[in-house]
């Protein structure tokens, strides 16, 4: 098999190719992206939701121009909606066209061939032709216990094995991404496969670039004073009051509210108005109100 050649000759190179599609990358994740596409190996990304898993996965297809497949795991997911089905419409016509001229046993062995076969996200992935794909297999955390245990031989070779027609094998390893958020601890087996890499809430800087290249009306002082505002929200100990923190995507909703509020400050008053978009529970924002005042309070090095 071929290795995924490596379309970055440094990680740099990588990060600015990254920023270019605007995904602003640590030196971290882009090392691990790095390593993953080198070594052929899978890359788990786990993480608060909100934090890039997803759009990295966007971004690499995109700054690689490879098609990205995604499976959005789900709790009781098949294999064959990962994988492939057979399509029962056309194998049922086929037979019946073919039942005058052909014997049981042709027809059986007609209806499973490779044309009968509806492909599905891994497998298409395995069958993509040079430079190969980028698979997406998302929030894997949902997905059920049966359906990693039927991963690992996807991700440990990159084949799998449909039982009427053989194992069938990437030319190309595809850039394989999991994401998950880490609402339970994922099998040993899978993250051995797997390089790992824990995606944490974003610098100051970074959420400030990210919220500044996706909202430039914004302007930098409210620009500054979002980043500002959210960073303290997740910081100790404000964090623990909260169900759930606010991430980049939040942020950047945020930041555009407040421009369409025509905002230039932020007040308690227009935070409490559009509390709604940094929490999406009731508890979270009643838990926000008493704290804004100490929120806004301006730091010792800005007093
Ligand atoms: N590093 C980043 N650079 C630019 N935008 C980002 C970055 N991380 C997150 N975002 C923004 O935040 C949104 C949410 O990210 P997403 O990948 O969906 O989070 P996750 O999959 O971790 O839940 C994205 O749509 C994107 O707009
Ligand atoms: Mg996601």
């Amino acid at each position: 098999m071929l290795e995924s050649t490596p379309a970055f000759v440094s990680i740099d190179a990588l990060t600015h190719a990254l920023q270019g599609v605007g995904y602003h990358a640590p030196r971290r994740l882009a090392t691990s992206v790095f390593l993953a596409m080198k070594l052929g190996r899978p890359l788990l990304l786990e993480g608060e939701p909100g934090v890039g898993k997803t759009e990295l996965a966007k971004a690499l297809a995109k700054v690689l121009g490879r098609p990205m497949l995604r499976l959005q795991c789900y709790d009781g997911m098949e294999q064959r909606e990962a994988l492939y089905e057979w399509n029962h419409t056309a194998q049922l016509l086929h037979m019946r066209a073919a039942q005058a001229t052909q014997t049981a046993a042709e027809i059986e062995q007609a209806v499973y061939q490779s044309r009968f076969l509806i492909r599905r996200p891994l497998l298409q992935a395995l069958e993509a032709p040079a430079p190969g794909a980028v698979l997406l297999i998302d929030e894997v955390d949902r997905a059920d216990e049966p359906f990693e245990a039927f991963l690992l031989e996807y991700l440990g070779e990159y084949q799998v094995t449909i039982p009427e027609l053989g194992t069938i094998k990437a030319q190309v390893a595809p850039i394989t991404i999991l994401t998950s958020n880490r609402t339970r601890d994922l099998n040993d087996a899978v993250k051995r496969r797997c390089l790992y890499q824990w995606m944490d809430y974003p610098e100051r800087e970074r959420e400030h670039a990210i919220v500044q290249s996706q909202v430039p009306n914004a302007g930098p002082l409210l620009t500054e004073a979002v980043t500002e505002f959210v960073s303290r929200l997740r910081s100790l100990p404000f964090a623990n009051a909260f169900q759930r923190s606010p991430g980049i995507a939040e942020s950047v909703e945020w930041a555009k509210a407040l421009v369409a509020l025509d905002t230039l400050a932020l007040d308690p008053e227009v935070i409490q108005d559009t509390a709604g978009i940094l929490f999406k529970q009731r508890e979270d924002v009643a838990a926000l109100v008493p704290m804004i005042d100490e929120l806004l309070r301006p730091s010792p090095q800005q007093a």
